[in-house]
């Protein structure tokens, strides 16, 4: 049963105590917020494709050896999560050049880079998410050297399963954003995986299928989503 009143509400996702203490239940709503929450909407079944397409790529992952919080689906949009304490960055890999590096950086959207590049955001909305790097993330005490360092390779292994999957399917893995948290001293991949934290653009077309559909008035969101589904899923994502 979940509570009435959430442990934490985000932009996208209410967070409920669960009965027990080391887990916590996740609901995946049907909001959806662009630039710092400045835009937002609802749409139906939004929380369902993303809760849906976070259980794939958790699930997936485990099985490639690296730890998340996912324990099970309680319904299509709610997941039962091991309970982290949230590391306070935004860990984001990126594979080609989009959105705020194009903005920031002399560099064209859509170019290659060389490799996979880690950079890292400050979690704090009201300083709107400022871009930290490896010294403040020691000197101001978010997080040890070590585990910055064991973080950083997880995000990039992450990206060496997801890359390859999405390869497969015919679409590219442009950048995605992780959050990690710690539970008993272990560090696990928490927060989410879905359409709404990472550019997935068609391999034949350059078509988007993710926010930004939505951040951009590109169409219809929620049939980019769906689209993504179709092509990751066995069952093409027929359950929803
Ligand atoms: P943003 O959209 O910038 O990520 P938000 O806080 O509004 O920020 P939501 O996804 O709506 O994001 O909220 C989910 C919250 O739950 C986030 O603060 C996230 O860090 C936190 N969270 C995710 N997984 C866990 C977990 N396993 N244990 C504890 N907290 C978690
Ligand atoms: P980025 O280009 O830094 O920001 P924006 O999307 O605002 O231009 O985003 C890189 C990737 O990380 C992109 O796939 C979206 C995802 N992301 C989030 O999911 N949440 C965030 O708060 C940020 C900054 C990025």
């Amino acid at each position: 049963m979940i509570p009435e009143k959430p442990l934490y509400e985000g932009k996208a996702k209410s967070v409920y105590l669960s009965e027990n203490p080391d887990e916590l239940i996740v609901v995946f709503r049907n909001d959806m917020t662009a630039f710092n929450g400045v835009k937002h909407d609802q749409f139906t079944d939004k929380g369902i494709l993303n809760a849906t397409a976070s259980e794939f790529f958790m699930k997936m992952l485990e099985a490639e050896g690296i730890p998340t919080h996912y324990i099970r689906m309680a319904a299509p949009d709610t997941m039962i999560v091991r309970r982290l304490d949230m590391i306070p960055l935004e860990v984001i890999v990126r594979n080609i050049a989009a959105g705020s590096m194009t903005k920031k950086y002399p560099v064209a959207e859509g170019t290659v880079l060389e490799r996979p590049v880690v950079s890292i955001d400050y979690k704090d909305d009201e300083r709107g998410d400022p871009m930290i790097n490896d010294d403040l993330i020691e000197v101001l005490h978010i997080l040890p050297a070590d585990e910055l360092k064991q973080v950083k390779e997880m995000a990039l292994k992450v990206n060496t399963v997801l890359s390859r999957f999405f390869d497969e399917c015919g679409i590219r893995l442009v950048d995605f954003k992780l959050e990690f948290g710690k539970a008993a001293g272990k560090i696990y991949l928490g927060d989410e995986i879905s359409m709404d934290s990472m550019r997935l653009w068609d391999k034949q077309t350059g078509e988007s299928f993710d926010k930004d559909v939505y951040r951009f008035d590109k169409g219809d969101v929620i049939t980019a989503y769906r689209n993504v589904l179709r092509r990751i899923l066995p069952d093409g994502g027929k359950k929803d």
